[in-house]
C-alpha cells in the first residue's frame, strides 16, 4: 500500500512526472484534482462559476474537492495505495485528507515537492500544450509534440491566470509544506533539470 503525495507550484512537473512514480509505486492510479475537475467540465458536469474560477486562476472551495477526493479513492483500484497529484493545496485539504485515510487506516508514505523558481514556471506554463486523445503533456520549445497531436492550450494558462495561480501556491501552499515538514513526510526535489534527471531524483527520494 503507497500513498504518495505530489505537492508542487504550477508547471513544476507533476503531471509530466506522475507516470513513472505511479509505476515505481507499483502501477497505482494517478490522482489530479485539476484533471478531474477538467474532465467534469467536459462532460458538462462543472457548474459554470467553478468554470470560470479555474479559468482565472482561483482554488475551488476545500471542501469541493475533499468529496472529489473521498469519492474516487473509496474505488477498488485505489485499494493498493494511490499518487495525489495537486491535493492537498492547503491545510484544511491536508486535514480532510488526513481524516479519510484514518478512517481506512491507511497512512501517507511520503509528500514529494517539486521545487523550481517563479521564472521557469511561467515559461513552462504559458508554453504548455496537452494531446486531448492521449493527455500527453509537451512542450513547445523543451518537448515539442508531433505533428498528428491534438493540442489543447489550457484556459489557466494564459499570463494573467498564471500569475494568479503562482500568487494562489504561494499564500494558500506555503502553509501546508511546514504542515508536512513536522510530520517528517516532506521530501524536497530539485524539479529543475531534463524530465529524466527530475524522474531519477524522485524516485530516489522515495527510496530513502
Ligand atoms: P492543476 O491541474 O492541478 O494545475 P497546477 O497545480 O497548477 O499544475 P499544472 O498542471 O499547471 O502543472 P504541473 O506541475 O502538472 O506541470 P506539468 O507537468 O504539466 O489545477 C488546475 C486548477 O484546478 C487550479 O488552478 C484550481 O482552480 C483547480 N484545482 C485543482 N486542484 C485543486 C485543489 N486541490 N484545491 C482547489 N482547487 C484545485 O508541466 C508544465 C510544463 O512544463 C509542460 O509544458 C511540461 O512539458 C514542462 N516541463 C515539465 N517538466 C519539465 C522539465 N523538467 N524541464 C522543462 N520543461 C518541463
Amino acid at each position: 500500500m503507497a500513498i504518495v503525495v505530489l505537492v508542487g507550484p504550477p508547471g513544476s512537473g507533476k503531471g509530466t512526472q506522475a507516470k513513472a512514480v505511479c509505476e515505481h509505486l507499483g502501477g497505482v492510479p494517478h490522482l489530479s484534482t485539476g484533471d478531474m475537475l477538467r474532465a467534469a467540465k467536459t462532460a458538462g458536469n462543472l457548474e459554470q462559476g467553478w468554470v470560470d474560477l479555474m479559468a482565472s486562476g482561483g482554488l475551488l472551495p476545500d471542501e469541493t474537492v475533499i468529496g472529489l477526493i473521498e469519492q474516487r479513492v473509496a474505488n477498488d483500484d485505489c485499494a493498493g495505495g494511490f499518487l495525489l497529484d495537486g491535493f492537498p493545496r492547503t491545510v484544511p485539504q491536508a486535514e480532510g485528507l488526513a481524516r479519510i485515510l484514518g478512517e481506512r487506516k491507511t497512512p501517507i508514505e511520503a509528500v514529494i515537492q517539486l521545487d523550481v523558481p517563479r521564472e521557469l514556471l511561467e515559461e513552462r506554463l504559458v508554453n504548455r500544450r496537452t494531446d486531448k486523445a492521449t493527455g500527453q503533456i509537451y512542450h513547445l520549445v523543451y518537448n515539442p509534440p508531433p505533428a498528428e497531436a491534438q493540442l489543447v492550450h489550457r484556459d489557466d494558462d494564459r499570463p494573467e491566470a498564471v500569475g494568479r495561480r503562482l500568487e494562489a501556491y504561494e499564500t494558500m501552499t506555503a502553509a501546508l509544506l511546514p504542515f508536512y515538514e513536522n510530520i517528517q513526510l516532506l521530501r524536497r526535489v530539485n524539479g529543475v533539470g531534463k524530465p529524466a534527471e527530475v524522474t531519477e531524483r524522485m524516485l530516489s527520494a522515495l527510496s530513502v
